[in-house]
């Protein structure tokens, strides 16, 4: 049976499913977050570059105090943005996020991207060319990363979108050992190689994009997302579940964490429940078959920079 927690390096645990939060919109994600904890979650991903912390933020502490959820109950991440990777930016920007969240600490705080842009540059500088970046080393960022450690504010940091170069090199390099790498998985991209890689390091991996972002995916071009493939739905229809239920069930089963993101409420209860199913051999054959390393989230508009990350294999 697939578990429900995974122990960290650090020997802290982590929920297997959290919810997503990016494009949740003003107005909708607070309910989500009430929804969820509801529905058992306990395990939410967030991110500065987001915008709508201080709303799932406040969801948090109308939860928290009127009893529904103590705080240690939770495990809240949050993602330093690509603008703020100067190793004196990053406690700022964690007790920023933290007035935006109404906490005290995060549980785990990441670095959203390896390569940094100058922070005059737009938050998203899209047609502005190599004069938006900053070639800030991620082992700069790394360093503040780690008080944030020292001084109370996280309990656990990590990386996200880091590949196997810059993972290595980071852990030959760092104090405190990165906990997680948070990297797009989903069963066009299984990530198995990466998996393994980290795995054999102490890290574990969380999987954005888990269902492909499929709302979009007919619209900004994305590759197909399996769960709209027939013959998942097929499987899906064996075990008496959903389609995006067999996807998560899989990439939990790759021994991953995945956060799927939904602002509606009978989605958000069933991406959560995912534990009481076994896939079949030839159903995981079959998942395995669908990896064609095509991503979701691949920023090629700037894999020029020195430290964008998907110019190698994994
Ligand atoms: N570290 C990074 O660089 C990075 C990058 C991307 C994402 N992330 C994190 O990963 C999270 C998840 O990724 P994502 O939001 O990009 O994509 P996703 O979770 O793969 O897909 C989200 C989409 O799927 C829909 N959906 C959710 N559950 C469904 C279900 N059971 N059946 C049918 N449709 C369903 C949602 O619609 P509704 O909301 O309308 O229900 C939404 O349109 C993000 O929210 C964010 O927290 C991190």
């Amino acid at each position: 049976m697939l578990s429900k927690v995974i122990t960290l390096n650090n020997g802290r645990k982590i929920p297997t499913v959290g919810l997503g939060t990016y494009k949740s919109p003003p107005g909708q994600v607070h309910q989500a977050i009430i929804d969820a904890i509801d529905g058992g979650y306990r395990h939410f991903d967030c991110a500065w570059f987001y915008g709508n912390e201080a709303e799932i933020g406040a969801a948090l502490k109308e939860e928290i105090t009127n009893g529904k959820v103590k705080r240690e109950e939770l495990f809240i991440t949050s993602k330093l943005w690509n603008n703020f990777h100067k190793k004196d930016k990053v406690v700022p920007m964690l007790r920023e996020t933290l007035s935006y969240l109404k906490l005290e600490y995060i549980d785990l705080y990441l670095i959203h991207w390896p390569f940094a842009f100058k922070e005059t540059s737009p938050l998203w500088p899209i047609g502005e060319g190599a004069e938006a970046y900053s070639d800030i080393d991620y082992l700069e960022t790394w360093e503040g990363m780690e008080e944030c450690i020292n001084q109370g504010l996280a309990k656990s940091i990590g990386v996200s979108n880091f590949n196997s170069e810059q993972i290595e090199r980071l852990l030959k390099n760092c104090k405190i050992k990165p906990v997680v790498n948070q990297v797009e998985v989903n069963p066009n991209l299984n990530q198995k190689k990466l998996i393994q890689f980290c795995k054999d390091r102490g890290i574990i991996i969380t999987g954005y994009c888990p269902l492909g972002r499929v709302e979009e995916a007919g619209i900004r071009g994305f590759p197909p997302p399996t769960m709209l493939d027939p013959k998942v739905a097929e499987i899906a229809k064996k075990h008496n579940k959903t389609s995006a239920q067999v996807v998560l069930n899989y990439l939990i089963s790759l021994g991953i964490t995945v956060i799927p993101k939904s602002v509606t409420k009978s989605r958000i209860v069933q991406n959560i429940d995912v534990f009481d199913f076994k896939l079949d051999a030839e159903d995981v054959a079959y998942l395995d078959s669908c990896n064609r390393n095509s991503r979701v989230c691949g920023l090629e508009m700037f894999k020029d920079h020195k430290y964008y990350p998907f110019n190698l294999e994994y």
